[in-house]
Parts: C-alpha cells; structure tokens; sequence
C-alpha cells in the first residue's frame, strides 16, 4: 500500500505516526519533542495533534466534553458513524450511552470467566514452542507472538481457526493502512464487513456459546442490539484483542532478548514475572489512542479546533520523566507503576485481564522453554516494527544459546 503523504520533514510541526520510522524511534521522538514542544501538529490527515507529555494526555482522555471518540483511529476520512454510538461500541462511544454498550461486555472480560482460559492458552503457547523444535533460530514475533492473540480471540468469537491470516490482514488493514487512498480503505472495510456476516449468519443458524453468539442476544434499553452495534463490538474486539497483545508480548520478548541479567532474574525467579510485565506494559505500552476535537479548546497553548485530530499516545505518558522516576529506565521489580498502558479514564481497557494473561504465559513458557536467548543480530533494525498507533516488533529474530 503506498503512502498518500511524503517522508516526514520535522516531527514538530509535520509529524506522520504512520511513517515507518516513527514506531521504531518513538521514544527518541517523543524525548525531543517533550524538550522543545510538548504538543506537535501535521496538517496531514486534515489536521492532528500529538501531546507527549503526562499531563497532556490525561488531561485529554478524561476531557469528554471536549474530546470525542467517534473515531479512535486517524485517517484522511472522518468517520461517517455519529455520535454518541460511533462504529465499534463502545470504543467509539461517547457517555451516556458508553456506559451502558461497555456494561454490556464487562461480565464476558471479568477474571472469573477469563482465568479458567489459562489452561488453553498454556497449552497453545506450549505447541507453538514445541513446533519450532530444536532450531537454534527462531523468529519470536512471527513464530510466536502473533499467533497466540489470534487463537484465543478466534475462539471467543466463535470464528474459524484457520483464518487466522485472514484476521491479521483485517488488523492490518484497519490499524496500518491508514495513509492511502479512500478507495483502497473503503474496499478493505468491506472485506472484513463481508467476513462478519457470514460469521453473523452462521450464529444465527447455529447458536453457541461464544461472543457472537453472546452480542446477537443481548439487549440495551431492553431491545436487541442494533446490527450495526453487534458488528461493530465485533470488529472492536477482533481489533483490540490482537494486535496490541502480540505488540505487547514481542516487546517482553525483544527486552529479554537485549537484557541478560533480567533475563537471568527471571528464570532464576519466575515469581517476579508479573512484576515484570506490568514494567514492560509501562516501558514498552503498545497503545496510541486518538479523539477528535468536539469543541473548541487550548491544550498546552495550543488552539484545538472542532475535528481536528488528537493522538492520545499512552506509551509517552508512560515515558515521561515527570510521572515516573528513572522513567527510560526499565526495572523489573518497579514497585509503584500506576502506568497508562491500558488507557486512562471512562474507555480503560477491557480487555486488560485476558491480556495480562496472555501475556504472563507466553512469557513464562518461552522462558521455560528456551532458558537464554538473544537477538539474532545486535544491529537494532534486525527488528521490524509495525507502523500506526499500536506499536511492536513485527519480526523478532533470535538466536537460542544452549
Ligand atoms: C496488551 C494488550 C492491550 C493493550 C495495551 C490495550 C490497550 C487499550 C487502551 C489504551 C484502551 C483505551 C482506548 C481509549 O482510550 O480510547 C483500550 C480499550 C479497550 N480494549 Fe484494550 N488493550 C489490550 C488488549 C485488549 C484485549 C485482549 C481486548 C479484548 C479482546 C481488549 C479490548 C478492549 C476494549 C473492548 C476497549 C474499549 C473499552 C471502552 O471503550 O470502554 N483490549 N485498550
């Protein structure tokens, strides 16, 4: 897919998240610019902004008067859906009606119903281990990471295991394809909007126990939902379910990879393994959240205008050395770490406990199983990263040392 916009020329004042390069130095960016100016703007995507300090971004994720989430994620076109609804409730919803849409699923996303998928998920992080066998190189991003969100989100929606490629094309189409032409994004909306209602029709015809199954019987205001509500939570939950727990555990992977003596810690003390992982959700936090100006407003002296764009970059906050102390240190027994990697504010993370979940085993078995490893080359662009608001290795090449 070819970029609508040229290489960036000043990350200040013509910054691109969708540029190649900012996903593989973004903490070098966002150091700069916390220094010199706190808030960047682009007149790319019709106008952005993006604050990189703590105080910014919380002051914007609890603003929902000025602020509103129609759209989470920025693109050239502004979303059709309105408000208070948007396209994938209750993501994109704004209050009142947030509220009751994210009432709706937390019961599916308490720990009582995701802590018994422990078990599962062991045992499909244990195959992907033992199906790299005893090669001394391995690719931890893409003979791992990836496949272990996948699988389980798959699962409780109720959707066929083997389209799992088919599910990290619809991610990548939504999250990553962001800087090309209309047509060729509209066209990818209506794949993945296709794919949905076969999977909604084979439900209707043959009810189960599962997500899908959960959204096209539930009610709100003792109606069904509204078609538009089921498929939308349905894309929201594909979306949110993936591509940040694969960043999410590459970016465990890669410290380990680069850190011996953590990596020696923890397999010295596997105890400490959620210690740790709270650590890398702070250091390496995959998500980049965005609103859309709702009315006019002055963040940092900068004037926000009705549907300008605003990033809401939770990896900076996490970073910022006013809001933690040795904040570009990573220590993995960080006792106090209140850090935003799940968001801030009315639209915190549902998903949080599936994912630390995932998380927390993917990093315990591939410890267990390998014991020490390193990346495969210490040049720092043998790893790739994704490009857009969720960010983390996309290949992770490693050498095991027996
Ligand atoms: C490490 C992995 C994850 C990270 C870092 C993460 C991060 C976030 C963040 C930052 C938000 C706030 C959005 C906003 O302010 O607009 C969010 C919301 C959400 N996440 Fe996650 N997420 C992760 C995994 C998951 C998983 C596995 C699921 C479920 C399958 C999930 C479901 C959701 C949902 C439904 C919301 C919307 C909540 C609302 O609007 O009230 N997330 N997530």
């Amino acid at each position: 897919m070819t970029s609508i916009y040229g290489p960036v020329t000043d990350w200040a004042t013509d910054f691109d998240h969708a540029d190649p390069g900012y996903n593989a130095h973004a903490p070098e960016i966002w150091a700069d610019l916390r220094a010199t100016c706190p808030v960047a703007h682009t007149d790319r995507y019709n106008g952005a902004w993006l604050p990189v300090t703590h105080e910014h971004v919380t002051q914007i994720a609890y603003d929902t008067e000025h602020f509103t989430s129609r759209s989470v994620i920025v693109s050239p076109f502004h979303p059709i859906a309105q408000a208070p609804v948007g396209n994938a409730p209750p993501i994109s919803s704004d209050p009142p009606f947030h509220h009751d849409a994210r009432r709706l699923l937390l019961p599916a996303f308490s720990p009582k119903v995701i802590d018994p998928w422990e078990k599962d998920v062991r045992a499909l992080c244990q195959d992907l281990l033992a199906a790299m066998g005893d090669a001394d190189l391995v690719d931890a991003a893409v003979q791992y990471a990836q496949h272990i969100p996948v699988n389980v989100i798959a699962r409780m929606l109720g959707f066929p295991l083997s389209d799992a490629d088919l599910f990290r094309g619809f991610v990548h189409d939504v999250l990553e394809g962001v800087n090309i032409e209309l047509e060729q994004r509209f066209a990818a909306f209506g794949r993945l909007a296709e794919y949905l209602d076969v999977q909604i029709r084979d439900h209707i015809d043959n009810p189960r126990d599962d997500l899908t199954t959960f959204l096209l019987s539930a009610t709100i205001y003792d109606q069904p939902l509204s078609p538009e509500h089921v498929r939308g939570s349905m894309v929201l939950l594909l979306v949110a379910g993936i591509d940040t727990t694969w960043s999410a555990i590459g970016s465990s992977l890669l410290h380990l990879a680069t850190h011996a003596e953590d990596r020696q810690r923890l397999l010295d003390d596997p105890a400490l393994i959620p210690v740790a992982i709270e650590e890398f959700l702070r250091a390496y936090a995959p998500v980049t959240m965005a609103r859309l100006v709702k009315e006019d407003v002055e963040i940092g002296g900068c004037p926000m205008k009705v549907d300008d764009w605003v990033l809401l970059p939770f990896p900076a906050a996490n970073v910022d050395p006013l809001a933690f102390e040795h904040a570009d240190e990573v220590i993995i027994d960080r006792l106090e770490n209140r850090h935003a990697a799940f968001g801030l504010g009315i639209h915190r993370c549902l998903g949080s406990n599936l994912a630390r979940l995932e998380l927390r085993v993917a990093v315990e078995e591939f410890l267990a199983h390998f014991g020490n490893f390193e990346l495969a080359d210490p040049n720092p662009d043998s790893v790739t990263w994704s490009v857009g608001q969720v960010r983390g290795p996309r290949t992770l090449p490693v050498r095991i040392l027996r």
